[in-house]
């Protein structure tokens, strides 16, 4: 899935760097949330220099400790920057820092956007004409892997887009992932995340559905997770999950409410290629009603209704 790569085409702002790096650019962060803080963390570690934002400042107070610098607006971050990495929300949060009143697009032709968030096919279309038409080379590069994964710098990383920035990023998402998979244009990386997703919401609710189930014929459902545990039918993610469940720890590592959102984006992008996700389809009404009293809490929270 790799493709051949060619030196970036752009010129980009850079600093001087030691180490293997001759040249690095500059990168803004926006969006410093669970999965954002500790990837920003890590291309700190990383020798980057990064200027971040973020709507509640007080999450970037780790950021701003470490040296970093905070910005008060998206477009003050993206001042003097060749990257902007995304990861906030969603899609309509993401616009809004690329085009609101403090918006970064049309003030930096030239700039590289590397797009992180879950915003699904849609929005991702939509944000990468908004770009072209600004000069920005628009990068689409979801990750998979949750908060542990992004502290530890072991995401995989979804990337799609123009071949020629690939050099230019290899570094950068070589400090937050183990592996980067270049899918194609741009977009197919948000499509790749979200079959992934539609995939991954349903093995959490087999796997609620299955503990429950167990319960109700009047068996242990540890001793079912045990079982999972030692055949090759429990994945490592059921058996964590389910394991969580049983100890009502339902701490966020991905939050109910993006995990829902996720399947949501996943049959609306089905719905657009004429096809159906009778599956996740099917999870949604319960999971929204979960999500009224649990949006915040992990997706293993789906547990407590089913
Ligand atoms: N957690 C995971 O396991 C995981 C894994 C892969 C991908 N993802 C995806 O990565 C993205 C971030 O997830 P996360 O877990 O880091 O979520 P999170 O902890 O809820 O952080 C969300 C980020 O978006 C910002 N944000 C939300 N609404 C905003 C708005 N209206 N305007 C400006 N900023 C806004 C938040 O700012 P504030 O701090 O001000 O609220 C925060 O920086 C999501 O798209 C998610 O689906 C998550």
């Amino acid at each position: 899935m790799t493709t051949p790569q060619t030196p970036a085409q752009h010129s980009t702002p850079v600093r001087p760097s030691g180490g293997h790096r001759t040249k690095t650019p500059v990168i803004a962060f926006l969006g410093t949330g669970r999965m954002g803080g500790p990837m920003a963390a890590n291309l700190a570690h990383d020798g980057f220099e990064l200027r971040v934002w973020n709507r509640t400042t007080s999450r970037t107070a780790d950021l701003a400790r470490q040296g970093v610098f905070v910005a008060r607006s998206p477009a003050e971050a993206v001042e003097g920057a060749g990257i902007v990495i995304s990861m906030m929300a969603d899609g309509a949060a993401t616009e809004r820092a690329a085009t609101g009143p403090d918006g970064f697009l049309a003030r930096f032709p030239g700039l590289i956007w590397v797009q992180m968030a879950t915003i699904g096919a849609g929005w991702s279309a939509r944000l990468a004409v908004m770009a072209a038409r600004q000069g920005v080379t628009f990068v689409d590069a979801p990750v998979s892997g949750s908060e542990g994964p992004a502290q530890e710098g072991q995401l995989v990383i979804l990337a799609s887009g123009p071949d020629r920035v690939q050099d230019v990023l290899a570094p950068v998402f070589g400090a937050l992932g183990r592996a980067t998979l270049w899918l194609g244009p741009a977009g197919d990386g948000t499509k790749a995340k979200l079959v992934l997703n539609s995939w991954l919401v349903n093995l959490v609710e087999a796997t609620a559905e299955t503990l429950s189930f167990a319960g109700h014929l009047g068996l242990d459902p540890a001793s079912i997770v045990e079982l999972l545990r030692s055949t090759p039918l429990g994945s490592p993610y059921a058996v964590q999950k389910a394991t969580t469940m049983l100890a009502g720890n339902f701490t966020p590592a991905f939050a109910l409410k993006h995990a829902l959102k996720d399947a949501e984006l996943a049959v609306q992008a089905a719905h657009s290629s004429g096809t159906r996700l009778a599956l996740t389809e099917a999870l949604l009404p319960r999971w929204r009603q979960t999500a009224l009293l649990h949006a915040d809490n992990d997706l293993s929270a789906v547990y407590i209704t089913a």
